[in-house]
């Protein structure tokens, strides 16, 4: 175990060595949403992955910026304020969605509009809108819930756009808390069920029921509701009446043909997803069945084969390998569960996107013009994966020129992780902001 750390440290180590690693804790709170609840507009939609607006104070944007993995449009709406030309890209049609709703221009006409129907979905019964034919959806919400939630729908589908569109966002964001599960780790999780060493244990219904919703849960969906909606009303007052509105596109920043649509760019600021094997597909397929984003089993696969592949869903074959990677797999013990379920697949295919990202960067950057990039370390079966340096080095033999590699925060390994990783190596499971120019 030893001599694999021992090894695993020196490569990571080797890797960095020629480039311009630095401590950056200025950025420590800028890569992560968690400070984002609170402030206007961010706090119409949760997406955890999401960095923080404050991300955007940080940096010189330039005239025009792009977000190649812009999520709920964070980078976005931050440029918007600042009048700056902004285009993001998605490929998850709820993130598109979340990202163009939050940044479009509203009139007062809209405004008024949004709000009157806001009050009326509350308060009247319009009938109830068709539930999506969704196979678990049964067990993601109790009766009362989701008839309550329909309910609210059907005075939703009568509105006009786009304060249509506001009013959905508003009911989109209210449907993980409605819910019989939340978002944890790499997936959904049952509020029923409790943790417990080496097991799940099932907790009484009448007794997390009430803990969560109280005991009436249709005026829990209306209380949700009302907050969600008066958020909105009270954020869109303090927006200008009209604004530059960021353009949104759906598809993948790994396709040339998207890029090409971009156009020249001063700045691209974005956080691609993680080596860490979190889907996004599944942590929000709730709100992509209910919002009517996909409609069958099909439609969700084959939407989740267009994600850069950092997960084993989308692994693929690739023949793409970059040797400092190849000797760090070579460390990974063939027994571990990762191993075993093709993590090493994964990762030459996430990093082989990395390569078509950067050379696609590199096509839409104007000469001088800067990428900046946050992205985390992983580690896998003791194995750490030090995805920041190798981004780095797979920028610079695209063309782009790393002027650092801002080290923002430091992060936490499992438990097993831990037990097999040395302290050294913990030291560099980090967050970093790889900055570069196009030459
Ligand atoms: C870390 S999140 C970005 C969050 C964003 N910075 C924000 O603040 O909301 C990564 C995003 O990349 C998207 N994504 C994954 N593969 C993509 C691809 N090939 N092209 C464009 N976006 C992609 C995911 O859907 C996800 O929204």
């Amino acid at each position: 175990m030893m001599q694999v750390a021992q090894a695993n440290l020196e490569v990571v180590r080797r890797i960095a060595h020629p480039l311009p690693i630095r401590s950056a804790p200025a950025f420590e709170a800028a890569v992560n949403f968690s400070g984002s609840y609170k402030q206007p507009v961010h706090r119409w939609f949760r997406y955890r992955e999401g960095f923080s607006p404050s991300m955007m104070n940080m940096i010189r944007e330039g005239e025009r910026v792009y977000d190649p993995f812009c999520g709920c449009g964070t980078a976005l709406i931050e440029a918007a304020r600042k009048q700056v030309t902004a285009v993001g890209t998605d490929v998850n049609p709820l993130a598109v969605f979340v990202a163009a709703t939050k940044a479009a221009d509203y009139s007062i006409k809209d405004r008024r509009l949004f709000a009157k129907f806001a009050r009326l979905a509350g308060c009247e019964d319009w009938g109830r809108a068709q539930a999506p034919s969704m196979p678990l959806l049964p067990k993601l919400f109790l009766p009362a819930v989701l008839d309550e939630l329909l309910r609210i729908r059907a005075v939703i589908d009568t509105a006009d756009e786009p304060a249509q569109n506001l009013l959905k966002l508003a009911w989109l964001s209210i449907l993980e808390d409605c819910s019989n599960v939340f978002k944890e780790g790499n997936g959904l999780k049952y509020r029923s069920k409790r943790r417990a060493v080496g097991k799940y244990l099932e907790i009484p219904a009448s007794v997390w029921i009430n803990r969560h919703f109280g005991s009436d849960v249709r005026a829990f969906v209306r209380n949700r509701w009302d907050e969600a909606t008066q958020a909105i009303s009270e954020d869109l007052k303090l927006r200008p009446l009209h604004w530059k509105s960021p353009k949104v596109i759906e598809g993948s920043c790994l396709d040339r043909d998207t890029v090409l649509g971009v156009g020249e760019v001063d700045t691209a600021i974005f956080s691609p997803p993680y080596a860490n094997r979190f889907d996004y597909f599944e942590a929000f397929k709730v709100e992509l069945w209910m919002g009517g984003f996909v409609s069958t089993p099909a439609e969700l696969a084959k939407l989740r084969k267009t994600s850069m592949r950092n997960n084993l869903t989308v692994r693929g074959r690739t023949d793409y390998e970059v040797p400092e990677l190849e000797e760090l797999l070579e460390l990974m013990d063939p027994q571990s569960t990762s191993v075993r379920m093709g993590i090493k697949q994964t990762l030459r295919g996430y990093f082989e996107d990395v390569q078509k990202l950067a050379l696609n960067l590199q096509a839409c950057l104007r000469p001088g013009g800067r990428s900046i990039c946050v992205v985390g370390n992983s580690a896998y079966a003791g194995v750490l994966i030090p995805t920041d340096t190798i981004c780095a080095m797979i920028f610079q033999k695209a063309g782009l020129n790393v002027e650092t590699v801002d080290v923002a925060r430091h992060l936490t390994v499992s438990p097993q992780q831990r037990r097999v990783m040395s302290g050294d190596l913990l030291a560099d499971m980090r967050e970093s902001v790889v900055i570069c120019t196009r030459q």
